[in-house]
Parts: C-alpha cells; sequence; structure tokens
C-alpha cells in the first residue's frame, strides 16, 4: 500500500535563488536599493502598467493608497464577501465602509448584486480575483467608468491571470498583488505591490510608505514605514521569471483533476468565465460531506483547506461595527462546500491520481 504525501500547496525554491539572496546580502545594501527598483519596473512591465510601488505586503499597499486618496467617513467601497479578510481591512483602517456583495459562480463579485448596492455614498468598487479567476473586467470597467467609480483589483491571488489577452492589475484605475508564500508569486516572507498608471498617486504612496519624505531629513506628510527590502525582491525577481511557465503548471494540474472528477456527482468543478485564463491560486471544488472528505484525505497523507469557511459580512470584527450586514445566499451557502485541493507548479500528474482516487474511494464507501 503506497502512503503519499501531498500538501495543499508548495513554495519553490531553487540554488539559483539562493545565489541571488547570498548576492542581495554582499550588496550591503538592504532597502529599496536597486534590487526593489529592478523588481517594481519587471512587475510594471509584466502587468502592463506605467507604475508598481512595492510595500511589505497588500493590505500595507492598499491602506496606503487608499490614505493616499483622502477618503471621507461614510464613503462606501463595494467589496465581495467571499474573500480573504485582509481585503476589507484597509478599507476601515482608512475611514471608509466596506459594503458587502454576493459572488457568481465563479467565486468572484456579482455584478447584478454589485449593481443594486450602488448608493450616493459610493466612491470605490474593489473586485477580487479569488483563487486566481479574473472577475468581470468588462462589466466593472462600464461601471466605473459610467459611475466616476475608482477601482482596486485584489490581485492577491491572481499573478498573471488574463482576460481577452491582457493581465489582471492592468484594469483597474489601481490594483495590489501579495507575495506571501503560498501566493503564485512569492519572496520568501510577506511582500507586496500596487500596480498603477497615474504617477502623482504613486509618488505620494512611495512617500507615505517611507515616513513620508522624497529627501531623507524632510518629512513632507506623516508616514509611516512600510517599505520593501532588497533580499526578497532579489527572490521575487527570480521567481517572476518563472511565473508564466509556473501558471501554466497549474493550469494542466487543473485539467488532469477536471479529466479524472468529471462526472462524480458529489464533486462540482470550478466554473471559467468566455476569455479568462485563471491561474489557480487554489483549486477550489464544492463538495457533499466536506468535512469527512477533508478528515479523511488528510488520513491519506493529502493536504486541503477552506478558503474561506466564515464570510466577512459574518465576521465578528464586522457585526461589532455594522448593523446593517446583508443576507448574501451564494456566499453563505457555498462556504459549507467549498474544499481547496493541492494545487503548486511541482504537482504531478500521479499525486492529481492519487488524490482523484482518493476521493472517488471516500464516495464510493459513505453512504448516499
Ligand atoms: C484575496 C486576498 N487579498 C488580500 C490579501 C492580503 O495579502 P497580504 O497578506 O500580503 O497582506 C490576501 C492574502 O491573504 C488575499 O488572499
Amino acid at each position: 500500500m503506497r502512503f503519499v504525501k501531498i500538501p495543499l500547496s508548495r513554495v519553490y525554491i531553487d540554488s539559483s535563488i539562493k545565489d541571488r539572496i547570498l548576492a542581495a546580502v554582499d550588496s550591503e545594501n538592504f532597502i529599496l536599493g536597486a534590487e526593489c527598483k529592478a523588481f517594481e519596473k519587471e512587475l510594471a512591465a509584466h502587468t502592463g502598467t506605467k507604475h508598481c510601488v512595492l510595500s511589505s505586503n497588500w493590505t500595507s499597499a492598499v491602506h496606503l493608497l487608499l490614505l493616499a486618496l483622502k477618503l471621507k467617513p461614510g464613503d462606501e467601497i463595494l467589496v465581495p464577501s467571499h474573500t480573504a479578510f485582509p481585503s476589507i481591512e484597509p478599507i476601515v483602517h482608512a475611514g471608509a465602509k466596506p459594503v458587502f456583495v454576493d459572488v457568481d459562480e465563479t467565486y468572484t463579485v456579482d455584478i447584478g448584486d454589485l449593481e443594486s448596492k450602488i448608493t450616493s455614498r459610493t466612491v470605490g468598487l474593489m473586485p477580487v480575483h479569488l483563487y486566481g479567476h479574473p472577475a468581470d473586467l468588462a462589466r466593472l470597467q462600464t461601471i466605473a467608468d459610467k459611475k466616476g467609480f475608482f477601482w482596486i483589483e485584489d490581485c492577491a491571488q491572481a499573478h498573471g491571470a488574463a482576460w481577452n489577452g491582457r493581465r489582471v492589475g492592468s484594469f483597474g484605475t489601481y490594483a495590489a498583488f501579495s507575495f506571501y508564500p503560498s501566493k503564485n508569486l512569492t519572496v520568501f516572507g510577506d511582500g507586496g505591490c500596487l500596480t498603477l498608471n497615474d504617477g502623482a498617486v504613486a509618488e505620494k504612496v512611495r512617500m507615505l510608505r517611507n515616513h513620508g519624505r522624497k529627501d531623507k531629513y524632510l518629512h513632507e506628510m506623516v508616514g509611516f514605514n512600510m517599505r520593501f527590502n532588497e533580499i526578497q525582491a532579489a527572490v521575487g525577481r527570480q521567481q517572476l521569471a518563472h511565473l508564466d511557465a509556473f501558471n501554466a503548471k497549474r493550469r494542466q494540474a487543473v485539467a488532469w483533476y477536471r479529466e479524472r472528477l468529471k462526472g462524480l456527482p458529489q464533486v462540482t468543478l470550478p466554473v471559467e468565465r468566455p476569455g479568462c485564463v485563471p491561474v489557480y491560486h487554489m483549486f477550489v471544488v464544492q463538495v457533499e460531506k466536506r468535512e469527512e472528505l477533508a478528515k479523511f484525505l488528510k488520513e491519506q497523507g493529502v493536504g486541503t483547506g477552506v478558503h474561506y469557511p466564515v464570510p466577512n459580512h459574518k465576521q465578528p470584527a464586522m457585526t461589532a461595527l455594522y448593523s446593517d450586514l446583508p443576507h448574501l445566499p451564494v456566499t453563505e451557502r457555498i462556504v459549507d462546500r467549498i474544499l481547496s485541493l493541492p494545487i503548486f507548479p511541482a504537482l504531478t500528474e500521479s499525486e492529481v491520481d492519487y488524490v482523484c482516487e482518493k476521493i472517488r474511494a471516500f464516495y464510493e464507501r459513505a453512504a448516499f
């Protein structure tokens, strides 16, 4: 009897990355130096924007952006509830209100529900390309243009995903990426960036991340220390060079999953919107008897996850702040059914075989 250990995700590490780390150490230049500048340039070029501003993580990058935009108390930003909690935090920190929206069958923002929640206080939209699947960019663009809203693409899980041949991060007024270790592009620690075309906002965010200054001893505004590091930029540049190939491998693994799980009535496979090239940060299926299946897979050496079990409009931090939180039927239904299966570029066909055999074996055994 073979026993395999297959984690939910695995970070890519090789000797060339380790060499780049040592070279960054030898430069004796540790913060916002040549590696950071080059990484910003390469990220902007890969995304297709004029500017990129690195920061210590996605949350700080968006926090700085929203401060630079000078939101007023009572301003509303429409955001899906079904996302990582950090998507919401900078909105609250900047003094605005997150207005929660449901998701569609691709787990991204439901445009009909979003339109129904626009009020005279709405100033912006924050679509999330959850699990690496682009939100409905065409319709978001139309709404933002018509209403004069800014919109921020949450690309934390979607590095390299595309719609109509163009990469996410280049559509919104602004976009933000995360480099947390499980992400499609990582820096072996925390990290994040904004991509944008507005040079004046980029400049303001650069100042805010570095104590409100351009010159070493002249502080034009009260800022923060939310800077980025040379060692991590060196890692990120090496990872970026592999990103498109790694995303193709993730998509290949998903094709194997689809083939092997097809026709299994207890498992609902993810839907792709036409024109989209998702990059499968997560491979999320909906399943019957989720807790029992996850436990069984764990016993068989297969890692799984639930992203996310408690929707944000039900989080205690939100119910303590707001009394008018909505009922979101799709979100509230799927959170009890979603299960993330192992996905990472090095996942092999025989590992996918193993996971799928175990899922089939579970349902053959379970009484239905
Ligand atoms: C969709 C989404 N948005 C935002 C974040 C926050 O990213 P960071 O941890 O870099 O602040 C994450 C990461 O967990 C995420 O998955």
